[in-house]
């Protein structure tokens, strides 16, 4: 089916930022899942960038209160796995055809990016009105956002890709986003470290930036 927008918008309302997961290591999902959770971010999004993210997924989502996804969803292979992984929602970071008729015969729903209102107006056509303007930074940020409202009324983004704390409420501020996604809330050095409170005082901040 198409994508479910009530499905994806009740997702994505809980929480003004998405954390986009980079993790192989296996050990740590639920200490970070839970400094996430625990910091106001339930909704996290595991993305298939490492041989361990299916364990990883299953583990964060054996956490209370997450909400796990699968991100970097590129192939319906991908899907299947994070279906079985019990992945909640899915991220991809385009529209290519295959992984759009993928979709539509799975229940669980898809989260596509785009990069331009021809991608936009493609996804449409096939029933999605939630999207991901990826990488947003590099495209232009805010702006294009800002500038897709008035031709593109019908369609909510959730801007991904150098989203920082400093620019993400420029983003929040617009009517047509719903969240942002991005890696900040887990530094490379305290995933390493396992310092688990430093995500957690992020993930607070992160969580506050909207209301
Ligand atoms: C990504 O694809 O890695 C996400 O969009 C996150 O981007 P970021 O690391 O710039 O936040």
């Amino acid at each position: 089916m198409p994508q479910d927008a009530n499905a994806i918008r009740s997702i994505l309302s809980l929480a003004p930022v998405v954390p986009v997961i980079i993790l192989d290591d296996v050990s740590k999902a639920r200490p970070l899942a839970e400094a996430l959770v625990a910091g106001g971010l339930p909704i996290l999004e595991v993305t298939l960038r490492t041989p361990n993210a299916l364990k990883v997924m299953e583990e964060m989502g054996k956490v209370e209160g997450a909400i796990v996804g699968s991100g970097t969803v590129r192939t319906p292979l991908h899907m299947q796995q994070s279906v079985d992984a019990g992945c909640r929602f899915m991220v991809s970071p385009g529209i290519s055809p295959r992984i759009l008729d993928a979709a539509d015969d799975i229940g669980i729903p898809l989260l596509p990016g785009i990069g331009s209102p021809s991608e936009a107006m493609t996804a449409a056509e096939r029933g999605y009105s939630f999207l991901k303007f990826f990488p947003a930074e590099a495209l232009g940020g805010a702006p294009v956002l800002k500038a897709f409202a008035s031709p593109l009324p019908d369609i909510t983004f959730c801007p991904t890709g150098g989203i920082t704390p400093i620019n993400a409420k420029t983003y929040l501020d617009l009517p047509n986003v719903i969240c942002v996604g991005g890696s900040w809330i887990m530094p490379a050095d305290a995933l390493s470290s396992g310092d688990f409170a430093r995500v957690e005082a992020l993930a607070r901040e992160a969580s506050a930036l909207r209301g």
